[in-house]
């Protein structure tokens, strides 16, 4: 039998020369070392040890020790072949003392933490791409009214301003805010992420103020490191409703709303979407938007990432039966779909499911490209989180077989490069993750990773989906 040798096959999907090959981190997920070196507690550090909480008590105390081992996980991305990393800054190491009041001393030896990292990724002819809020807000900042409260976006300016001097002669790519859906709607009305609170107003201000601290640090990280790209991460909902039905069209309106338009409207064009802003009057006049606020969310970005999982399939809600929520998210809160009652997420039956119970469907990937491209034609975009997770199993021979995620990141992959050549300019893809790590209120039962971690020995074993991976970045194609 003869083999073909990767590079002279014609039914690859290349991609264009430079494209950056990642992964995604984020730095509560596998840090640990919460209390070394001057580190103090995040709302996801509060979280995690309230009882109830997290799956099985988890709590990112210890995490996988990439603190303590990142020398030897950026020796793994090596030998992965992988050209770039996404990770977070943790807010509490960069600032420890902050308050509502004051942004308080900079901690050198948070700061000496992520230069080093930096190093070790450039070192290695890794890109570096930082993410300055992945969710771990200081909790003294949340005890003053967190995301409710307008100097949290102040301070996040300020605080954009130290990492952006301190990193940004080497980093070239900041991402401001990660998934602001997240921390509004699951953080303040949904409670199923920290601080886990239930109100709706809370988390319609919380949009607010998270649109306001991107637009804030756009302008810090511009100011101390004028050649570096900034953007932010959105998880944006590819909605799709059941039928064509005005009912259903009216659901899918609702969700693009409070998931897509509410960032991405003032992001882009300065202006709040009118109709979400009349479906959730109700709830709040949004008198906490300053007329000045809009023209600082607004401030130019260079690039948009974007984190993408599952569809989102809604319909209208006509109340006969229980009403269904298969919206990707934990619903053991409240929920966090403002405005909405008449709205559910039928369950996919039929569809293909990952552990998290979502669906799989690439097409949306392309479909949120293209659509951004058609918008902004000249915004850079990147895959900033896809990949799956999946009950890997692990053989005598220490093998992880995981076909079920190799075959996830393939048509994935091939969505990306279905959007790239028709004009989407994707400059790089991130999957997450690069190994299994706290999944947030999941604990540590739902594994993402490309990388497999033995959480007693902390031992990384790459998975056959790590080695697809290495393979595709060294072929720049799939
Ligand atoms: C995203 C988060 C990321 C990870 C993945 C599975 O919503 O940004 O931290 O938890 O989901």
């Amino acid at each position: 039998m003869t083999t073909t040798q990767p590079d002279a096959r014609t039914d690859l999907l290349r991609f264009p020369v430079g494209f950056l090959w990642g992964a995604a981190t984020a730095a509560y997920q596998i840090e640990g070392a919460v209390t070394e070196d001057g580190r103090t507690p995040s709302i996801w550090d509060t979280f995690a040890h309230t009882p109830g909480k997290v799956d099985g008590g988890d709590t990112g105390d210890v995490a996988v020790d990439h603190y303590h081992r990142f020398r030897e996980d950026v020796a793994l991305m090596a030998e992965l072949g992988l050209t770039a990393y996404r990770f977070s800054i943790a807010w509490p190491r960069i600032t420890p003392h902050v308050t509502a009041d004051a942004l308080g001393p900079v901690n050198a030896a948070g700061l000496v933490f992520y230069s080093d990292l930096v190093d070790a990724l450039l070192a290695a002819g890794i890109t570096p791409s930082v993410t300055l809020y992945h969710w771990d807000l200081p909790q003294a900042l949340e005890d003053a009214g967190g995301w409710t409260n307008r100097a949290t976006a102040e301070r996040f300016g300020e605080y954009a301003a130290v990492v952006a001097e301190a990193l940004g002669d080497r980093v070239g790519r900041f991402f401001t805010v990660n998934e602001p859906w997240c921390s509004a709607y699951l953080g303040y009305a949904g409670g199923v992420h920290a601080p886990g609170r239930t109100d709706d107003v809370a988390a319609l201000t919380a949009v607010h103020h998270l649109n306001l601290a991107h637009g804030r640090a756009v302008a810090a990280i511009r100011a101390a490191a004028p050649t570096a790209r900034v953007g932010l991460a959105l998880n944006l909902a590819w909605v799709r409703p059941e039928t064509d039905s005005a009912a259903d069209a009216d659901a899918a309106r609702r969700v693009d709303g409070l998931q897509n338009r509410v960032f991405l409207d003032p992001i882009l064009d300065g202006r709040y979407p009118a109709d979400v802003l009349a479906d959730t009057a109700a709830v709040t006049d949004w008198s906490f938007v300053r007329p000045e606020d809009l023209a600082a969310i607004a401030a130019p970005i260079d690039l948009l990432g974007v984190n993408y999982y599952t569809p989102t399939i809604v319909r209208h809600w006509t109340r006969e039966r229980p009403r269904e929520s298969a919206d990707g998210h934990d619903d053991s809160g409240a929920r966090p779909w403002i405005a909405c009652d008449d709205v559910e997420f039928p369950i996919q039956h039929a569809a293909r499911h990952t552990a998290m119970g979502w669906t799989v469907d690439p097409r949306g990937l392309t479909a949120l490209l293209t659509g951004l491209a058609a918008r902004r034609p000249d915004l850079e975009l990147m895959v900033t989180e896809n990949g799956a997770a999946f009950p890997d199993t692990v053989g005598a021979d220490g093998r992880v077989a995981d076909p079920d995620r190799i075959a996830y990141l393939r048509e994935h992959l091939a969505a990306v490069h279905a959007a790239s050549t028709t004009g989407a300019r994707v400059s790089g893809y991130f999957v997450w993750s690069l190994m299994d790590n706290f999944e947030w209120s999941y604990g540590y039962a739902k594994r993402f990773g490309i990388v497999a971690v033995d959480y007693a020995t902390q031992a990384r074993t790459p998975k056959d989906s790590g080695r697809f991976y290495a393979e595709v970045a060294r072929a720049n194609a799939v």
